[in-house]
């Protein structure tokens, strides 16, 4: 399906209050299709905190067996999706919360996969705590560093402290003392390769200088990842979860024989930022409108709001991007305001006050953060409202 224009957007959204934010189920639908092709014969855990929104994650894990679980982002979110009858959880970072690791035990009492992201004796101490008291034996998984150093540069992130295998070995070998905590498997996080964007426009010269550290890198990842799995099966623990990945590294993830299931987010809505990778483009699915109330001068044109930057390290990319119609730009003083956005327009339309100016937030589940609901769009119309995790009066961190 080709991707609504901007007048086909303003005719489908006539009427709405402003702002409004929306998903466009087709094109959603093509992002799904796209990394199911993609991703071989692995599994996908859905990263909740890409998508923050109840349906579209049901929608999600409903259109394919290759959907399975999720990767959750704060203890409170996945008590409760369990509440809410949510099975196959994988805490995507350690909590250290006894009350939200109890509600994991508990969890894990009733029958449910629910497990917790351990990288230290501390994290594997405080479960073990929860797990005597509700006499379970709780499953974990570690976080395994995947992150490489290259003459003082760090490509990567800084989150677990294991980086080596030799930690991991001596990690496990320690963990054995605690009778209730179970290791099932583990997680790298390659972030220097899913997160980070190869073909900016923001970047200039420095896209030459990350694709060639990705290609350094991946075989490193792949080497330490292995060898801490071939040592939980050498220990004879059985690992069944090996996760790895993000939507920006599923080519080289699904390579690596013992990884047992990708974890996919940002591609389903691919937002702005997701534009910025050299060997993959999925179709932007999610956006918002914003209204022009004002034309200070001949092709500026400002509008309500709008100013939703994301999250991370201070960059130009972090803005939203308008979208449609075409030929817009941001200003460099004002970027997206508080209240007020005004954006250059060089395109061939005739704007008027109460237009809606099209915009695409940076990240993925950000957007959801700022909108009560998502409006749904499907064959050109408007099929249904549904609430973000925020219209539901969920806000975790
Ligand atoms: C642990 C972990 N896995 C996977 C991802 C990838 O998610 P996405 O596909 O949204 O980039 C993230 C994103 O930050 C993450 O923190």
């Amino acid at each position: 399906m080709q991707n609504p224009s901007y007048q086909q957007y303003k005719e489908i959204f006539k009427g709405q209050d402003f702002p409004y934010a929306f998903v466009n189920l087709n094109l959603l639908d093509e992002n799904i299709n796209a990394i199911k092709q993609r991703v071989g014969n692995k599994k996908i855990r859905v990263a909740s905190k890409s998508i923050r929104s109840r349906y579209i994650l049901e929608y999600i894990a409903k259109s394919s067996r290759i959907f399975q679980g999720l990767m959750t982002f704060s203890g409170k979110e996945a008590l409760a999706l369990i509440d809410k009858g949510w099975n196959d959880l994988l805490m995507g970072y350690p909590i250290v919360n006894p009350n939200y690791i109890e509600g994991f035990c508990k969890a894990t009492q009733s029958g449910k996969s629910a497990v917790l992201m351990v990288d230290s004796l501390e994290h594997f101490q405080l479960v073990e705590e929860q797990a005597k008291k509700h006499k379970v034996v709780q499953p974990v998984c570690i976080d395994l560093d995947v992150s490489s150093d290259y003459l003082g540069l760090h490509f990567g992130v800084y989150r677990s402290p294991i980086n080596t295998v030799q930690k991991f070995k001596e990690l496990v070998d320690q963990a054995q003392m605690f009778e209730h905590v179970k290791i099932i498997g583990l997680m790298g996080y390659e972030a220097q390769i899913a997160g980070v964007g190869d073909a900016s426009p923001y970047n200039g010269v420095k896209n030459r200088a990350i694709r060639l550290l990705k290609k350094l890198s991946i075989p490193e990842i792949q080497k330490r990842r292995t060898a801490c799995v071939e040592y939980l099966i050498g220990k004879g623990l059985h690992p069944t979860l090996v996760n790895g990945g993000g939507t920006g590294s599923i080519d080289s993830t699904k390579k690596e024989e013992l990884v047992t299931e990708i974890t996919v987010g940002s591609g389903f809505y691919s937002p702005g930022l997701f534009d910025y990778y050299d060997n993959f483009k999925f179709q932007p699915a999610a956006g918002y409108a914003i209204e022009i109330v004002r034309k200070p001068e001949k092709n500026i044109y400002t509008a309500h709001g709008g100013g939703y930057v994301a999250s991370g390290s201070i960059s130009l990319d972090k803005q939203p991007k308008p979208y449609l119609p075409e030929g817009l730009s941001l200003t460099e003083n004002e970027g997206t305001g508080e209240v007020q956005t005004p954006v250059v327009y060089k395109g061939n339309k005739e704007l008027h006050i109460g237009d809606p100016v099209f915009m695409r937030h940076s990240k993925a589940g950000e957007l959801c953060e700022r909108f009560d609901q998502l409006l749904l769009v499907k064959d050109g119309k408007i099929l249904s409202h549904t609430p973000t995790y925020r219209g539901e009066g969920w806000c975790f961190l």
